[in-house]
């Protein structure tokens, strides 16, 4: 199978490692900037593909890596192509551009996977396998952190969507597949603290929310820009059967301050990279065999949607000082 990496900066370069390591696929390798391609290309042994559309013709699917104003046109093009597609999260920062690509992706009826790593993050299966299970009993409340080590650089903030579409969109994902409830609605706040830049764009680089689920149980979120000890991403889920934790390992960045506590530890995740290393490994594995026929999406274009009203939804809150409820949104 010949697969189509479309843009490799930080992520297509990730993805397009993965897939050159598997013996049943040739990758081909595209950036609008050409000079990129063939440096990853000649890096990793793969072929470079000219522009897209020949790429696509080339290609028997395509993964989009590309920046993410790309994401939608880009899918478009595929869907009309029939080929089978992974994205990068998001499709887009907007719900009815999204909207207009899940009717496409559907009326096309192309094999479509959305970059939702953490589905396949162990603690994250994990932890939706014990809810389903129902070993973790009713669920009572599941607390979530994002930090991020350090601010990204200024150019990124104004097209980032900001910081529940840009980074926490992956915790309102995680929250969806882990709990198997819908968020109803929110109450979201936020602020610059630390890092003056984010002031210019409307954005903020500390932010809070509350949610209500569906099946009755509260969710919390802390997200932050910066994180002194490093890259620290974290669900706790308190049920009347059991109490864990996902990303709760030798390397988390947090330190307790008991006398007989846990130091902080001598090698905690860096950035996203290295947390989430074998996931992004597992969701191209997947998506081969997706591609393939022979596996069902882990995670669809309608998933990626009800992220995105979720983040809507927290930014409407936080603007308005108001709880949201996630109906409102498109
Ligand atoms: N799943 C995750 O954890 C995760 C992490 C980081 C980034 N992302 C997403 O991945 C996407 C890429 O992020 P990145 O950090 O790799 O960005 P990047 O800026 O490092 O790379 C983007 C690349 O896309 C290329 N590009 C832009 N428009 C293009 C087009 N129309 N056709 C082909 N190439 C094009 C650029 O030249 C660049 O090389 C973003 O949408 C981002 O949200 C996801």
């Amino acid at each position: 199978m010949r697969i189509a990496v479309i843009g490799v900066g930080r992520m297509g370069v990730v993805h397009a490692g993965t897939l050159a390591a598997l013996p049943a696929v040739d990758v081909l390798v595209t950036d609008v900037d050409r000079d990129r391609a063939r440096t990853v290309a000649e890096e990793l042994g793969v072929e470079a593909g000219g522009d897209v559309a020949d790429a696509m013709k080339a290609s028997d699917a395509v993964v989009i890596a590309a920046a993410t104003d790309a994401h939608a046109p880009l899918v478009h093009q595929a869907a009309d192509a029939e080929l089978p597609t992974f994205c990068e999260k998001p499709i887009s920062l907007d719900v009815a551009s999204t909207a207009e690509v899940v009717a496409h992706v559907r009326d096309a009826g192309i094999p479509f996977q959305m970059g939702f790593q953490r589905r396949f993050d162990g603690g994250y299966r994990a932890a939706h396998d014990l809810v389903a299970g129902g070993g973790l009993g009713t669920l009572y409340v599941v607390r979530m952190a994002g930090h991020d080590p350090a601010p990204p650089h200024e150019a990124y903030i104004p097209v980032s969507g900001g910081i529940f579409k840009d980074f926490s969109v992956h915790d309102f994902d995680a929250l969806r597949f882990v709990t198997g409830q819908e968020v109803v609605e929110t109450y979201a706040d936020g602020a610059v603290i630390g890092f003056p830049v984010f002031e210019k764009y409307g954005d903020v680089d500390t932010a809070v929310a509350t949610f209500r689920l569906s099946g009755g149980a509260f969710g919390i979120l802390s997200v932050t820009r910066h994180d002194p000890l490093g890259y620290d991403v974290r669900m706790e889920l308190l049920g009347s059967g059991d109490s864990v934790v996902v990303g709760w390992d030798a390397r988390m960045p947090l330190r307790s301050v008991e006398p007989e506590g846990t130091p902080a530890p001598a090698d905690p995740y860096p950035q996203f990279q290295a947390r989430f290393a074998a996931a992004y490994r597992a969701e191209m594995e997947w998506f081969v065999e997706l591609a393939a026929g022979r596996r069902e999406s882990p995670c669809t274009a309608e998933d990626a949607l009800e992220a995105l009203r979720i983040a809507v939804a927290c930014d409407r809150s936080r603007a308005e000082h108001r709880p949201v409820r996630v109906e409102e949104v498109g």
